[in-house]
């Protein structure tokens, strides 16, 4: 019944859509996508078993066998529903052609009395094109468990068409010269960074959706995580929309027009997802859920910002470096350890007894072990004490060195809260350090000298 409801209430969300806004239209689809992927999940998930996508639940006493790869119903969803939003959105710039075929005769003013928004249509159809690339790469890696170095640079070249649309349409390659810097720099306000900033808009795609994937292992992290992300996105969105200038209006209602549905179909696979989990979302979720990011961050022109809302993540994969360089052992999973007798979490360790770090490594250990930021067990042999293993390095497994062990929702319910937390700050010191550090603020624009 209350699916029902919702789905009325979607559709009447598109008829209003169509006199007033493309943001409505984009609710209206998120509930759709909602409804859509809720329905599909349960139905098609013993299809994904059949064909071997399944994985242990590790921290479960009988580890149960679930469907994996199931975050492609939701990716899938999406891009079929923003293939249907083309129209909802752009509609107040469609045009009625009557130049029998001739575009020079044909009568090219919409029904605002303005221009088709070409350029507006190549942004969205260059996101939907990396998007669904994408969603390829993560289901071969979920298929074929792909080696990193073969799947590294994947996700940059799955983002070539929207950096050819960012430097056609836009193009600003700069970046603001703090105040205090400036007197060093005779007065320059910005610094032109070229080629080297779409190096860093490419590594922002390959970051974002790795980025996800690393901070997993705990039922409904992932998903959960990205929700997170979204929220915290659309309330800077509506942040500028409300008291943001004019000009800035368009970028963050393309935002929204993107994180809207997104949320709405990654509510639905959470509640498959959260802890009991009944579905695993695979790799082809984190790395669609990044990219969503990177879209986002990329067309909307405030890359910067989006990378500020990953800080819990970039905290991971710097905490992460020394596992995943290799400088100390990394196991196949480091996802936190089941103690069956009191059923809670506990820091799961790489044995160091048979993988020893190497050696420049070690007092590195000890000082990280000191200040309380790994957990290392020592052995004594022969009368030297050597390190016998080390908690893992994930914030996951932090969170239980420092607040102790816990259930597994409780676990994922306090690293979102943390998450959510960072993510509030980190936007807002973004504006009031912005306004300190460069004298203007691009929700405020001040200009002072
Ligand atoms: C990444 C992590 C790995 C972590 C894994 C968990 C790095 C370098 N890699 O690897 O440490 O263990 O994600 O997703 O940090 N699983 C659960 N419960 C969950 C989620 C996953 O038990 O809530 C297990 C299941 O057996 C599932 C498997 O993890 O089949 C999926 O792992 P996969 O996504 O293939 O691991 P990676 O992304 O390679
Ligand atoms: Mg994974």
């Amino acid at each position: 019944m209350a699916t029902y409801f919702l789905l009325l209430g979607a559709l009447g969300l598109l008829y209003c859509s169509k006199l007033y806004s493309s943001i409505l239209a984009s609710v209206g689809f998120s509930v759709i996508g909602y409804v859509v992927t809720d329905f599909l999940i349960p139905r098609v998930s013993p299809s994904f078993v059949k064909i071997g996508l399944f994985g242990k639940d590790l921290n479960k006493p009988t580890q149960p066998v679930i469907p994996e790869t199931i975050g492609a119903v939701a990716s899938t969803v999406y891009i079929f529903i923003m293939m249907f939003c083309i129209p909802f959105i752009f509609f107040k710039e469609m045009v009625t052609t009557v130049g029998g075929g001739h575009r020079d005769l044909s009568q090219t003013e919409n029904v605002n009395g303005g221009l088709f928004l070409h350029n507006k249509l190549s942004e969205f159809l260059s996101g939907l094109l990396c998007l669904e690339t994408t969603t390829l790469i993560g289901i071969a890696d979920d298929l074929f468990d792909l080696r990193w170095r073969h799947k590294f640079l994947l996700p940059a070249v799955a983002a070539i068409p929207l950096l050819v649309v960012y430097y056609v349409d836009f193009g600003v390659t700069y970046v603001l010269i703090p105040k205090f810097m400036r007197k060093w720099l005779n007065g320059k306000t910005n610094i032109d960074l070229g080629s080297i900033y779409y190096l860093y808009m490419a590594s922002m795609s390959i970051f974002c959706p790795n980025s996800i994937n690393i901070l997993a292992g705990v039922n409904g992290l992932e998903v959960g995580q990205s929700i997170v992300l979204g929220v915290i996105a659309l309330l800077n969105d509506i942040l500028y929309l409300s008291i943001g200038p004019e000009v800035s209006h368009e970028a963050h209602r393309l935002s929204i027009i993107l994180i809207t549905p997104f949320i709405g179909v990654s509510l639905a696979l959470f509640k498959w997802n959260r802890w009991p989990a009944r579905v695993f979302v695979g790799d082809t979720y984190c790395y669609f859920a990044g990219m969503v990011f990177a879209v986002v961050g990329i067309l909307g022109h405030f890359s910067k910002t989006m990378l500020l809302l990953f800080i819990p993540q970039i905290v991971n994969f710097i905490y992460s470096c020394p596992q995943l360089f290799g400088l100390v052992f990394c196991p196949r999973h480091r996802l936190p350890k089941l103690n069956e007798k009191d059923g809670k979490l506990y820091p799961s360790r790489a044995d160091l007894i048979e993988n020893p770090p190497k050696k420049v490594f070690v007092p590195v250990l000890y000082f990280l072990h000191f200040c309380k930021l790994i957990d290392l067990e020592f052995e004594t042999k022969d009368n030297k004490t050597i390190i016998k293993s080390c908690s893992n390095m994930t914030i996951i497994n932090l969170t239980l060195v420092w607040l102790g062990p816990m259930r597994e929702d409780k676990l994922c319910n306090n690293i979102l809260a943390i998450q959510f937390i960072t993510g509030l700050l980190s936007v807002g010191i973004r504006h009031i350090i912005g306004t300190i550090l460069f004298g203007t603020d691009n929700l405020h624009p001040i200009t002072s000298n």
